[in-house]
């Protein structure tokens, strides 16, 4: 490929399944408890209406991970020390790990991401705009088998994982994607990840249900999406949006519920709606930093260091891994 030919700029492609979009849907759709994947939020416009989310006064998460990675830049570099190799699972548009690189000086940079096109456009871009870097672009589904695109023997591995899209994830299924980053990054690797964190109810509503209604353009435009790229045939006026935190589970719930019985049609499935029933389009799990901790410890990592915001409202935690000497020595 010619737009690979720069030495700084390498593109390995491992080649994900986009096929399974409709599969997911109609899987989700069919399942006694309906759900889309909040993967599929980000298509063009969805990713232009998160950004938009992300600029408003009530969704403190992005400027809060955003300002704890400034404020802290010294310390951060310090903890993950030098020639590492960082690699950021869903790196989507590399806007956060801009804030690193300077300080950071990683020996490369590895973004993995599902979508081909953006990837090698974004990755191209940073190799542009940081001309010392070397950028290896990585075109695969991260909730997959994640497997680094060469051997690289004895480095400092470390994977960034911020935005708190670790609580997208129910807690079984977040210590299996921690699992699978663990392994990436191996022994003597390391996580820096960022993580939302149990607040006031009242903040937590208010970021996720503002009076903008971008969350529930962000919500309904999953079904615009479905009836484009499938020839589905929803109405979204027939839906409505419902976000609020669910305090048992101690996540926010993103929902889209039917306002009248209805069916609707994907080729030759059909899909019954009763009235108040509803597709579920997103959790967003918020934990404790004891929690997290825990959750990170199943999957093999131990708790290195914390930053927080004065208002505690976010958490960046670096973990590295378990090796089996530090077992054997517990
Ligand atoms: C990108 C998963 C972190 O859970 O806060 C924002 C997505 N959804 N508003 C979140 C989101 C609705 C977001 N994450």
């Amino acid at each position: 490929m010619k737009e690979s030919s720069s030495k700084r700029y390498q593109f390995f492609d491992q080649h994900p399944e986009i096929a399974d979009f409709r599969e997911d849907i109609v899987r989700g759709l069919s399942a006694p408890e309906p759900y889309i994947l909040p993967k599929y939020f980000y298509d063009e416009a969805g990713s232009r209406l998160f950004e938009e989310i992300c600029n408003t006064e009530e969704y403190y998460p992005t400027r809060t991970e955003v300002s704890i990675i400034r404020d802290n830049i010294d310390s951060l570099v310090e903890t993950l020390g030098k020639d590492c190799l960082l690699i950021e699972p869903g790196s989507g548009d590399s806007y956060k790990v801009r804030l690193l690189l300077d300080a950071l000086r990683p020996i490369a940079y590895l973004p993995i991401d599902i979508s081909r096109r953006y990837l090698q456009d974004e990755a191209q871009k940073l190799a542009a705009e940081f001309t010392w870097l070397n950028v290896h672009a990585v075109c695969a589904d991260f909730t997959g088998k994640l497997e680094l695109p060469y051997h690289v023997e004895s480095s400092n591995k470390v994977a960034f994982f911020p935005g708190s899209t670790i609580g997208n994830f129910l807690p079984e299924q977040a210590v299996i994607v921690l699992d699978e980053i663990r392994m990436m990054v191996g022994s003597g690797g390391g996580l820096l990840i960022g993580v939302d964190l149990q607040k006031d109810t009242d903040i937590l509503n208010a970021a996720y249900n503002y009076k903008k209604g971008y969350t529930e353009q962000f919500n309904k435009n999953l079904l615009l999406r479905i009836n484009r790229e499938l020839g589905a045939d929803f109405d979204i006026e027939r839906f409505e949006h419902r976000a609020f935190f669910n305090e048992e589970k101690q996540r926010i719930e993103i929902h889209l519920v039917s306002l009248r019985e209805q069916q609707v049609t994907i080729d030759d499935h059909v899909f019954h709606f009763a009235k108040g029933q509803s597709i579920v389009t997103e959790y967003s799990h918020k934990y404790t930093v004891e929690h997290f901790q825990k959750l990170a410890g199943k999957a093999g990592f131990r708790c290195v260091k914390t930053w927080l915001d004065e208002d505690q409202l976010f958490c960046v935690f670096y973990l590295s891994v378990i090796d089996h000497a530090d077992n054997d020595k517990a």
